[in-house]
């Protein structure tokens, strides 16, 4: 292999900062082509360490000047290497000036400076300020921020940076300025500037201490009309942190901006959050049920970051945990409360059950994917070759469930209390896990030691349980046992803390009161059980009859539970678990029995048979009216492809599509009276409105459409081409689509067609339609492969590799989200994505290493696809030029 290995980053090699920067002023000649960066840095030593140099970090920078204290600095002073820059300063404390001039146009990259649709926009997380200037640019260090923006007054009439607003006026040559200040230290990596042409929706709130603040959401001028959801979600976040956590905003002004450039999700840079635009923009006949809760939360999410993120920071990017999980925790509960209150007393239960669907979907179909493969790491690494290739889903989502463990542990106030204590101790600090994970064990008096392993250990943990009832003593004893299979680099595991909760089932579906040997309350049909050995039984007494065991209820720990349930139970738990998550679940487990029986079957030529009592369960829920809509639907989804996969030894892609269309089409022919018979219950009347009661029947309708569209019954393709023709907001408009495109339906294209000429003009809406595509299943068997449509949308004027979005939509659907076309037997797939990552990496390393992690589990498939997989990973690998980012990722995939 050609490539070099990229040096590899060790947590252990932390060392604190020999000059902290108190203060910095940065002004910016704003020009699309030779922006001229002007910092003033005022250092001061740090004199708890041994003397050193001032170490500043920069890339792609050209230098135009550098002064010390006012003067030339003189060559000896100044050394360099690839990435740094030493300044060799004298006595306590010095000034630095730096002069750079850096390209925002051709700064393709979207990390740092760079321009996008003719407006300045900056993104700096993880290291993109060392691409504007040089800086110290890690996390641990905080400096109080002055910032001047200078540019042009007719194409960028708005002028945005972190803090408050001290001045701005106009100058020579239709020019003007503005000058922000930011109240609070923090890392440059929270930096952030806006110069575009916006407009904004603008609210004043006051907080709980009685501060009037402006909030303000900045947009393209037609989209003032797309606003208003992400406002609303501003404020519902504002008041849910005071009521919650006591947390207040801390600022007089908070801003959302909206691009449509954007690598991730969103930016929660201090006071000026930055938003990819898909996260923002919201109207009925433009963003679907689902859109608007991620707004929701992603707002929150970013919000919530101004605490635990900005105020507390993390020391170094091994700590990305420690925001991120913790964050993802709130933003998680967030949305729960909000749409528990939205469905009233009735509803919240199952409305909180679905939200905790959604996200154990993710993270048993990405998290536990990745904690299987080559780049498995624990939500704390250990090391890395480039660190935005650790915005993962462990160190989010795994992340935030070993938060939620917490939460179960030590209850609601206890946690709470360990929040308070972590902010009275560490306001203001760059600080680590550890220092959160000792509040909490120091504001509830419980040792934590065994649990911090959560932190340092890879891999999800296998739990297995099985039960014994003994009549004679009217005792049921669960023995659970743990066992995490080693991962790269890490082949020793130690047992864990694991919180298992766990009710037990009577026959008549009740549950029974439970009393742990040892204990005399009794009562509780729920109990949270700790495992921390790697076996350990309890016994249960008082247990009148043979009970059926639920365990890990509400999924109280991130691991995969071995249970040994026949169809039998299956379908009783699937009936009558009082637990909402553990119901799914068992609908979850008998689905996957009976998809992975098929594929088999389909790999091995016989013919595939659903069995009938998996069909009676599925329509005992199909035509539960008692159950919320949005739960049937949660249901009645099959478990997705990606998380099949990584139950399959080994995984086939081929026979795995057969069963899987098989399963639909046979749900929806057997059923076809029933689901057609459910669509007329679930019409909603009125005008849109984002509810989950609305959004829960809306779910179930195009839910209940794919099954008919894919059984090909007429009446459902009827009523599928019905509701597309006249439809009244996007969640119709694209279920309707989605049910037509998976189909066999001649009406299939033109509805494509159609949706395509209305919304021609809306990036974000085509962003829809091209993802349906690349994600398409071949209903019809005379149809051509899917990579014929992804290679023709690539070359559709709306199409543009420059644009993450675009990108995650078109190619990304077809690298994940349509395993059997993209491991079509003949290798095509793969060497289309190894064009594509080659591609991508020359322009944007981070979207290239996303697109290029789609292969990183390669080993589980059959050996004729991992031959065919190896040949373009090597490839890749090869390839000139190859950015770190890439280069990680493929090297540790072929390691
Ligand atoms: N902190 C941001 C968030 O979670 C994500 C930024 C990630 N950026 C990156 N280049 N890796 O909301
Ligand atoms: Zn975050």
């Amino acid at each position: 292999m050609k490539t070099e290995h990229a040096p590899s980053i060790q947590r252990s090699d932390y060392t604190p900062l020999a000059w902290n920067v108190d203060g910095v002023d940065l002004h910016f000649a704003l020009d699309p082509a030779a922006t001229v960066v002007t910092s003033r840095l005022r250092c001061s030593r740090n004199t708890q360490i041994a003397p050193a140099p001032l170490r500043l970090l920069g890339e792609d920078l050209e230098v135009l000047g550098l002064t010390v204290d006012g003067v030339e600095a003189a060559p000896g002073l100044v050394t360099q290497g690839e990435g740094w820059l030493e300044i060799a300063l004298e006595g306590r404390s010095a000034e630095v000036g730096i002069v750079t001039r850096i390209n925002p146009q051709s700064n393709t990259s979207l990390s740092g400076l760079y321009v996008s649709r003719g407006g300045f926009f900056t993104q700096c997380e993880a290291e993109g300020f060392r691409r504007i200037t040089w800086f110290p640019d890690r996390p641990d260090a905080m400096t109080r921020f002055t910032v001047t923006l200078e540019a042009d007054a007719a194409s960028c009439p708005v002028l945005l940076s972190n803090g408050n607003l001290i001045e701005q006026g106009p100058l020579a040559g239709g020019r003007h300025y503005a000058r922000w200040e930011d109240p609070f230290p923090k890392p440059s990596y929270l930096f952030a500037l806006v110069a575009a042409k916006l407009v904004a929706l603008e609210r004043r709130v006051t907080t709980a201490s009685g501060r009037e603040v402006l909030l303000q959401v900045w947009v393209e001028e037609g989209n003032l009309d797309r606003t208003e959801h992400a406002m609303d979600s501003l404020i519902h976040s504002m008041r849910w942190d005071e009521e919650v956590f006591g947390l207040e905003l801390d600022l007089d002004r908070f801003m959302i901006v909206a691009v449509s450039d954007f690598n991730m999700g969103a930016m929660e840079n201090k006071g000026l959050n930055i938003f990819n635009a898909k996260y923002v923009l919201a109207k009925p006949d433009t963003a679907t049920d689902v859109d608007y809760e991620h707004i929701e939360s992603v707002v929150a999410h970013e919000y919530f970051h101004n605490w635990t993120g900005n105020r507390v920071t993390c020391r170094d990017w091994f700590q990305l945990t420690l925001k991120e999980g913790l964050t993802v925790f709130r933003d998680q509960q967030f949305s729960a409360d909000m749409l528990a209150v939205a469905a009233g007393d009735a509803g919240a239960a199952s409305a909180r059950a679905v939200k905790r669907i959604d996200d154990v979907r993710v993270l048993r179909a990405v998290q536990f994917a990745e904690d299987a493969g080559p780049m498995a790491h624990p939500i704390r690494p250990d090391s890395y070759q480039e660190i935005n290739n650790f915005y993962t889903a462990t160190v989010y989502e795994k992340g935030a469930e070993v938060i939620r463990m917490l939460h179960t542990l030590l209850g609601a106030e206890g946690f709470r209390n360990g929040m308070d204590l972590y902010f009275s101790y560490h306001d203001g600090q760059a600080v680590t896990c550890d220092d959160f994970v000792d509040c909490m064990a120091e504001a509830n008096g419980h040792d934590l030691d065994q649990f911090m392993r959560w932190y340092s250990q890879a891999g999800t943990p296998h739990v297995k349980a099985a039960g014994a009832y003994d009549a004679a003593s009217r005792s049921y004893t669960l023995m659970l046992s743990q066992h995490t299979p080693p991962t790269p680099g890490q082949t020793d595991k130690q047992p864990l803390l694991i919180p298992v909760a766990v009710g037990l089932i009577g026959p008549d579906g009740r549950d029974l009161p439970l009393r742990l040997e040892g204990e005399n309350h009794a009562g509780v049909t729920t109990r949270v059980l700790e495992l921390s050995e790697v076996e350990q039984s309890f016994r249960f007494l008082d247990v009148a009859v043979e009970p059926v065991p639920s365990v890990l209820r509400g999924f109280s720990a991130p691991v995969i539970l071995d249970l040994a349930e026949d169809d039998a139970r299956l379908a009783f738990r699937m009936a009558h678990d009082t637990d909402a998550f553990n119901r799914w679940d068992a609908a979850q487990r008998f689905a996957e029995r009976v998809i992975l029986v098929l594929t088999a079957d389909a790999a091995a030529g016989r013919t595939l048979a659903v069995p009938a009592d998996f069909v009676a369960a599925f329509r005992a829920l199909l035509n539960d009216a008692a159950l919320d809509p949005a739960f049937r639907a949660q249901a009645m989804t099959l478990p997705s492809e990606g998380y099949l996969i990584e139950r399959m030894q080994p995984a086939d892609p081929a026979p795995l599509r057969v069963a899987l269309m098989h399963l639909m089409r046979a749900l929806g022919t057997h059923l076809a009276d029933d689901w057609l018979a459910l669509c007329r219950t679930l019409e909603v009347t009125g005008p849109y409105r984002y509810h989950p009661t609305d959004a829960g029947r809306r779910a179930l309708g195009n839910l209940a459409l794919k099954y008919l569209a894919a059984a090909g019954v007429p009446e459902g393709l009827a009523w599928a081409q019905a509701q597309f023709a006249r439809f009244g907001n996007m969640t119709e408009g694209v279920g309707a689509l989605a049910a037509l495109v998976q189909s066999a339906s001649p009406a299939r294209e033109a509805a494509l067609g159609a949706f395509h000429a209305r919304y021609r003009d809306d990036a974000l809406v085509l962003d829809k339609w091209f993802a349906l595509q690349a994600g398409a299943w071949r209903w019809d068997a005379t149809a051509a492969p899917v990579l014929e449509r992804v290679r023709a949308l690539m070359v559709d004027p709306a199409f543009s590799l420059a644009n993450p979005n675009k990108v995650y939509a078109l190619l990304g659907s077809f690298f994940r989200a349509n395993p059997a076309e993209f491991h079509a037997a003949d290798g095509s797939g793969y060497a289309f994505w190894a064009d594509q990552v080659i591609a991508l990496d020359a322009r944007n390393p981070q979207v290239a290493a996303r697109m290029a992690r789609s292969l990183e589990n390669w080993q589980r498939f059959t050996p004729a696809l991992q031959a065919l997989i190896r040949v373009q990973l090597e490839r890749v690998a090869g390839a000139t030029g190859l950015s770190p980012d890439v280069t990680e990722i493929v090297e540790k995939a072929l390691a």
